[in-house]
C-alpha cells in the first residue's frame, strides 16, 4: 500500500512562503535584487565538448564578455529540552515499505511544533545560547554579552554533522555551523538605524560554528552536550588560513593582512560536510550582504566584479562598517574578496587553525560534500545558491591516505589544495518539448547528458593554472562566478546541497526554485528546469564519471502540489505521496534512501524532511519524516539507524514577529522567545523507519 492523499495548504497568490524578515538578514535580499548573472549563458550549446577542454579554445568565438576526555553534563541544556511523542499519523505506508520507510508521515501542518511520526520522539539537543565552552553563562536573552556569545551556541544552526568517537561508544562531536544572526528578534529594542557596538559583536559571535561533545544514551536517540576537549566555538573573529592559487594575492591583501593569507572570520556559513578523513567542510555563502558602500566603487571592472556577486548600495542592513573597517569597501577594498570560500576544520583539535580553500573557487558555497573514487582521488561537489548560477566540482590530484593519525590528517586536510575545479554545462534530450509548463516530454522523462569544463587547475605547489581565456588563475580562484559565465556553464534554479549515494555513487543536488526563470530578461525554461516562473523546485540524479568529464542526468522530482499537472515524483504515484516544496539540502540513510529538508515550503505549510526511495517499483515515493515549527526552516538533516538529527533554523521568523509579540514559542513553549537549535528524533520500538 502506497501512502493515502494527503491535504495541503496551498497558497494561491504565487508568493514565496519565506518571510521578507528571512530575505533580509539570511540572504541580503537576493530575492528582490536584479539576477546578478547578466552573462551569455548558453552561448557555447554548439561548440565541441573536445574542443573545450584547454585553455585557449575560446579565442575567437565571438563572446564578448569576459580524541577525547571526560565530560561533565551541561547542567543548562537539560532544563526544558521537549520530549514528547509525535503527532502526526496520517498513513500508513508500513509493512511493505522499503527499508527504512516505515514511518507514518507526517501531515503538512502550521503548527508550532517539531512533529514526527506516531510513536517517535524527540529532544532538542543544543539551543543558541546553551554554552558550548566550560566557564559560559547561562543564556539569558535580555542580558546576552559578546564575551557570553563568544562561549555559547550560535544563532541559527544550519549544517549539522555527526563524528563518532573512536574508542568511546554513544559519543559523538556535533558540529554545527550558524549562518546568520537576526538582529531584531535578538536584540530587545533593536534600532536597524543605529545598532549598538555590543549588538554588533555579539552578532560577530553569534557566526561561525560550533563544535560540541555529545552522549546518546542506550535505547534512546536522545543526545546531551558535555564539555569535551574539543568543544571549540569558530565566530567571525576566529583566523582562518587562505589556501590555493588566491593566497597572497594581491586580491587578497588589506590593512590587516598584508601577505593576504590570513583572514579574520567566515561569515553565512551555510550546509557543509563531514569528511572521509574526519574534518568538516562548510559553505560560506551570501556574504556579500555584510559589506557596506558597494557604491564607493567606481572602477568599472571592480564594480563589475562586485554586481556579479550582489553587491550593490550604500550602508549594509547591519551597518557592520560602521563598527568595522574590514566591512567598508570603501576603506578595505579587498576584504570581500577574502569570504565566500569552502572552509575546512579540523574539529578533533581545537588549537588547529581553519582553512580556507580557494582552491574551490568564491561564489555563494552552499556547502561541500565529498566522493572517494576507488584509486583514492577526492571529488568535492558545491553548488553556488543564486538564481541562475552554476554547478561545481573539484577533483584532486593526490590520493587520500588511510588511517587516522596525525600524519594522515596532515596530509588529507591538504586533498582540496591540489587539483582541478570544474563547471557544469548541461545538454538535454527534449528540444523543443520543453514549453516552461513542467510537461514531461514524450520520451517521459527530463533527461540528458552533461560535461565539467574545467575552469582552474592547482599544481602540487599550489600555484594555479587558468583554463579560462583572458582570466588569469588568481581571478578564476577569486571570480569564479565570471569564469563560469565565460566557459557558457549552465544557469540552474538555486543549485543547493548534493550528496552522492553511498551505495550507487550517484549524486543527488537539491534545486530550490527560480521565480525568475522564463521572466523578462531572464532565461526561460529548459529540460533542467523545466518550468518557468519556478515557486517548488526540483531534485536532480546525476551519474557522474566522478574523476572525469562527463555525466548524463535525469530529474527525480519535480517538486509541488502532487496533484498539479507541473510536479512529478520519481514517476510513482502521486496520489500517495507527501507534498514537497523547495528541496534545499539532502542525506542518506544506511539503506540507501534520499532524505531531503526543505526551504521556504510554498505550498503553505511549514518546512520539513521527507524520505524518497530511489530504487525499485517505489522509486519517487516521498513521505513526510517531520515537519518544524512556525517560520522555521528545515537544515543539516543527519539519518542514522539509530537517531534522525535536524537543525532548526529561524523558528518564529515572521514578517510581523518581533520580541514583544514571538511569531513562535519553539523549542521552550510557554510564552518564551524563539531559539534556533538542533532536534533528535528516534523511534524506540527500533531503527528509524523500522
Ligand atoms: Fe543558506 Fe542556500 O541556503
Ligand atoms: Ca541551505
Ligand atoms: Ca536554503
Amino acid at each position: 500500500m502506497g501512502l493515502k492523499p494527503l491535504a495541503l495548504f496551498v497558497k494561491h497568490d504565487g508568493s514565496s512562503a519565506r518571510a521578507a524578515v528571512t530575505c533580509q538578514y539570511k540572504c541580503g535580499n537576493q530575492c528582490s535584487h536584479e539576477v546578478p548573472n547578466s552573462s551569455g549563458g548558453e552561448y557555447f550549446r554548439d561548440i565541441a565538448r573536445a574542443a573545450l577542454s584547454r585553455r585557449g579554445v575560446l579565442r575567437g568565438t565571438g563572446m564578448a564578455v569576459v580524541a577525547v576526555g571526560a565530560g561533565s553534563l551541561l547542567a543548562a541544556c537539560s532544563d526544558d529540552s521537549s520530549t514528547a511523542t509525535g503527532g502526526g499519523s496520517s498513513t500508513a505506508g508500513n509493512g511493505t515499505a522499503p527499508a527504512g520507510t516505515g514511518f507514518d508521515a507526517v501531515p503538512p501542518n502550521t503548527d508550532d511544533a517539531l512533529t514526527v511520526p506516531a510513536g517517535y520522539e524527540q529532544s532538542v539537543v543544543i539551543r543558541w545560547g546553551d554554552p558550548v565552552l566550560e566557564g559560559a553563562p547561562a543564556f539569558d536573552f535580555d542580558n546576552q554579552t559578546p564575551q557570553a556569545q563568544e562561549m555559547q551556541f550560535g544563532y541559527n544552526n544550519d549544517f549539522a554533522g555527526l563524528l563518532p568517537v573512536e574508542g568511546r561508544p554513544n559519543t559523538f562531536l556535533l558540529v554545527v555551523s550558524h549562518e546568520y544572526s537576526t538582529e531584531p528578534l535578538m536584540f530587545r529594542g533593536y534600532d536597524a538605524e543605529n545598532p549598538s557596538l555590543e549588538q554588533f559583536q555579539i552578532a560577530l559571535a553569534a557566526h561561525g560554528l560550533s563544535v560540541v561533545q555529545v552522549k546518546g544514551e542506550p535505547g534512546s536517540g536522545r543526545l546531551t552536550p558535555e564539555f569535551g576537549p574539543q568543544n571549540r566555538r569558530i565566530t567571525a573573529n576566529t583566523e582562518f588560513l587562505v589556501t590555493g592559487p588566491a593566497a597572497g594575492s594581491a586580491f587578497l591583501k588589506t590593512t590587516a593582512d598584508p601577505t593576504g593569507t590570513k583572514v579574520v572570520g567566515t561569515l553565512n556559513n551555510c550546509s557543509g560536510g563531514v569528511t572521509p578523513w574526519g574534518t568538516v567542510l562548510s559553505g560560506e555563502e551570501n556574504f556579500n550582504q555584510y559589506f557596506g558602500n558597494t557604491d564607493s566603487v567606481t572602477d568599472p571592472a571592480a564594480a563589475d566584479r562586485l554586481k556579479r556577486y550582489g553587491f550593490e548600495g550604500g550602508a549594509s542592513e547591519r551597518l557592520w562598517e560602521r563598527f568595522d573597517p574590514r566591512f567598508d569597501i570603501a576603506r578595505e577594498p579587498n576584504e570581500v574578496h577574502r569570504f565566500g570560500y569552502v572552509v575546512e576544520v579540523n574539529p578533533w583539535d581545537a588549537s588547529s587553525v581553519p582553512v580556507k580553500h580557494t582552491s574551490l573557487g568564491r561564489f555563494k558555497h552552499e556547502a561541500a560534500t565529498i566522493y572517494i573514487t576507488d584509486d583514492g582521488t577526492v571529488v568535492a561537489y558545491s553548488g553556488d545558491d543564486e538564481k541562475f548560477d552554476y554547478m561545481y566540482k573539484f577533483v584532486s590530484s593526490r590520493k587520500k591516505m588511510d588511517g587516522n593519525g596525525q600524519a594522515a590528517m596532515r596530509h588529507n586536510m591538504t586533498l582540496l589544495d591540489a587539483g582541478t575545479l570544474y563547471v557544469a554545462k548541461f545538454t538535454g534530450t527534449a528540444g523543443d518539448e520543453i514549453d516552461g509548463s513542467g510537461t514531461l516530454p514524450s520520451d517521459g522523462k527530463f533527461d540528458g547528458t552533461g560535461e565539467w569544463i574545467p575552469l582552474l587547475k592547482t599544481g602540487e605547489d599550489g600555484t594555479g593554472e587558468s583554463f579560462v581565456d583572458g582570466m588569469s588563475a588568481e581571478e578564476v580562484a577569486v571570480f569564479t562566478r565570471q569564469a563560469g559565465d565565460e566557459v557558457g556553464a549552465t544557469k540552474m534554479d538555486r543549485p543547493e546541497d548534493f550528496e552522492p549515494n553511498p551505495k550507487t555513487g550517484k549524486v543527488y543536488v537539491a534545486l530550490t526554485n527560480n521565480n525568475k526563470r522564463g521572466t523578462d530578461g531572464n532565461p526561460a525554461a529548459d529540460e533542467m528546469n523545466p518550468r518557468n516562473t519556478n515557486k517548488n523546485g526540483q531534485v536532480l540524479e546525476l551519474d557522474d564519471d566522478h574523476a572525469g568529464t562527463t555525466f548524463t542526468w535525469n530529474l527525480l522530482l519535480v517538486c509541488g502540489d502532487p496533484q498539479e499537472a507541473d510536479t512529478y515524483y520519481g514517476g510513482f504515484d502521486k496520489d500517495a505521496v507527501s507534498p514537497i516544496s523547495c528541496p534545499d539540502n539532502v542525506a542518506f540513510d544506511v539503506h540507501g534512501n534520499l532524505w531531503v529538508s526543505t526551504d521556504g515550503n510554498a505550498l503553505g505549510a511549514n518546512d520539513g524532511l521527507f524520505s524518497v526511495v530511489l530504487d525499485g517499483d517505489r522509486r519517487g515515493e516521498t513521505k513526510q519524516f517531520l515537519s518544524v515549527p512556525v517560520g522555521a526552516e528545515t537544515c543539516g538533516p543527519i539519518v542514522t539507524e539509530d537517531r534522525v538529527l535536524v537543525s532548526v533554523q529561524h523558528p518564529g521568523e515572521l514578517d510581523d514577529a518581533t520580541i514583544e509579540s514571538p511569531g513562535s514559542h519553539w523549542p521552550g513553549g510557554g510564552d518564551s522567545q524563539p531559539r534556533p537549535a538542533v532536534v533528535a528524533a528516534w523511534n524506540p520500538r527500533g531503527t528509524i523507519g523500522a
